[in-house]
């Protein structure tokens, strides 16, 4: 069971601060990269991303809501991301961008829009090391968590557990105590969580409880 708090609700003219808060308690950070087109929203780019690894200790865990991963995702794990997400749907090659992804030596993460069928992604399966199911439309921070995709993360985990390699399954969207069971007992095993997180009074103490929360929930 892994956190990976979202710093998109965070103080972004803070950042480094602000992934110190976390450092401790969390397992990644989560960057949430936004172009303004494959998103309605602009967040930052990899100057930024490169800027705040340089400050930090946590490993990063991308996720590019932006056009042409194909060009743009490897500078990101070259740039020391440990993860690196893309989106399918953004993607002319999605085996190519997860190959070049881990070939400059990150973890390579796919990544589906609440519309988008599990079946895109079938034919990856071998090439990635995570599936991104997004609980909210991608684009912002905030919004209420999309209960049915959990048949979506339930049939990602039959897909993951049915390769060779070890898959791990990230949920993305509205993730906060009550909902984390429920994504928990459906299979995710990587959780992000954004608002939850830093609109909590010790952002650290939520992630402990988020944690504990996911534990629970994946028991039988
Ligand atoms: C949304 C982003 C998420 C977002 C999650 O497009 O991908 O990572 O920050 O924020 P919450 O947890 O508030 O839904
Ligand atoms: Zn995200």
């Amino acid at each position: 069971m892994q956190i990976s708090p979202s710093v998109l609700n965070a103080d972004l003219a803070d950042l480094a601060a602000e992934v110190r808060r976390i450092e401790a308690a969390a397992d990644w950070i989560h960057l949430d990269v936004m172009d303004n087109h494959f998103v309605p929203n602009l967040t930052f780019g990899l100057p930024v991303v490169a800027s705040l690894l340089s400050q930090v200790s946590i490993p990063a865990d991308c996720h590019l809501m932006i056009a042409d991963p194909d060009r743009w995702a490897p500078g990101f794990a070259e740039a020391g991301a440990g993860s690196v997400t893309f989106h399918v749907e953004a993607a002319r090659k999605p085996r190519m961008v997860a190959k070049d992804i881990r070939a400059a030596g990150a973890r390579a993460g796919v990544a589906l829009k609440p519309g988008t069928p599990i079946s895109q992604i079938e034919a990856l399966i071998p090439s990635v090391d995570m599936i991104l199911v997004m609980t909210v439309e991608p684009g912002f921070g905030g919004q209420a968590f999309m209960a049915e995709m959990l048949p979506k993360v339930q049939q990602a985990r039959r897909l993951a557990d049915a390769a060779d390699v070890d898959i791990w399954v990230q949920v993305d969207g509205g993730v906060d105590l009550e909902s984390i069971e429920r994504c928990a007992a459906a299979g995710a095993d990587v959780f992000v969580a954004g608002s939850a997180v830093y609109r909590a009074e010790d952002p650290a103490v939520m992630v402990e409880l988020l944690r504990a929360a996911a534990e629970n929930g994946a028991r039988p």
